[in-house]
């Protein structure tokens, strides 16, 4: 039946911001709201799954039966899901993962100073949690999410195949409609067949709870 779809399954699913310090008072982050991922979460539970929320600093409930893990930083959210991730079947990368984070943490609150009118913040690159995971030996079946303003197809298909994904769903943040604080979305799923072809199924508008349920639904099947 569609309730034991995900029956035996274990899904680790990233949801949320990241936030990256720069003192101890201040940090870098995003407008993710985390609502997408945690929709994947009720989804998967209510298709039967056991799943693993690893999620960024978000306001929002913890699904019911989700087991869920609350991290900081994108260091952090790649340490807790590599201690995860082993026993999942699927792996689903929702979070938005600050890119870069600050090359030093200063260790006290920086103070502003007369004389300086200007000051420069070193970043550099943050682990990519989603390459690692389907680089691992033996990954699980891996899914991606490419949030863009524009060419969403073209840079969805690309990340397709760099980051070495089972699936990724594409979606055109430029429209305030859906993505980021909505609770509606649209997307466009993207794979390859058996034959190596580029395939892709479109999820119309919907709220994300029906959203993620379809794309859970894509998944097992191309997993099977
Ligand atoms: O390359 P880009 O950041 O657009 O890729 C987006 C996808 O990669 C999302 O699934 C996101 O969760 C994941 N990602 C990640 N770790 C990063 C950057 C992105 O897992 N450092």
């Amino acid at each position: 039946s569609v309730a034991a779809l995900l029956a035996n399954q274990h899904l680790v699913i990233t949801a949320g911001p990241t936030r990256e310090a720069i003192d101890p008072v201040r940090y870098l982050s995003n407008h993710s709201s985390g609502k997408m991922g945690f929709a994947l979460a009720t989804a998967a539970q209510q298709l039967g799954a056991t799943v693993t929320l690893i999620a960024g600093p978000c306001q929002l409930p913890t699904p019911v039966g989700v087991t869920r893990i609350d991290v900081t930083s994108a260091e952090d959210m790649l340490a807790a899901v590599l201690t995860a991730v082993p026993s999942a079947d699927i792996f689903i990368g929702c979070a938005a993962v600050a890119d870069y984070r600050p090359a030093t943490v200063a260790s006290h609150k920086m103070k502003k100073t007369a004389e300086q009118d200007e000051l420069a913040l070193t970043l550099i690159k943050n682990p990519d949690i989603l390459a690692t995971v389907s680089n691992l030996t033996k990954p699980p079946f891996t899914i991606g999410f490419a949030a863009e303003t524009n060419d969403v197809a073209r840079y969805a298909q690309s990340k397709l195949v760099r980051k070495k994904l089972a699936m990724i769903a594409a979606n055109d943040v430029s429209s305030s409609a859906i993505g980021f604080n909505s609770d509606v979305n649209a997307m466009t799923l993207y794979w390859h067949d058996q034959q190596g072809l580029l395939k892709h199924l479109d999820l119309p508008e919907a709220d994300k709870l029906s959203i993620a349920t379809q794309l859970l639904q894509h998944a097992v099947k191309l997993k099977n």
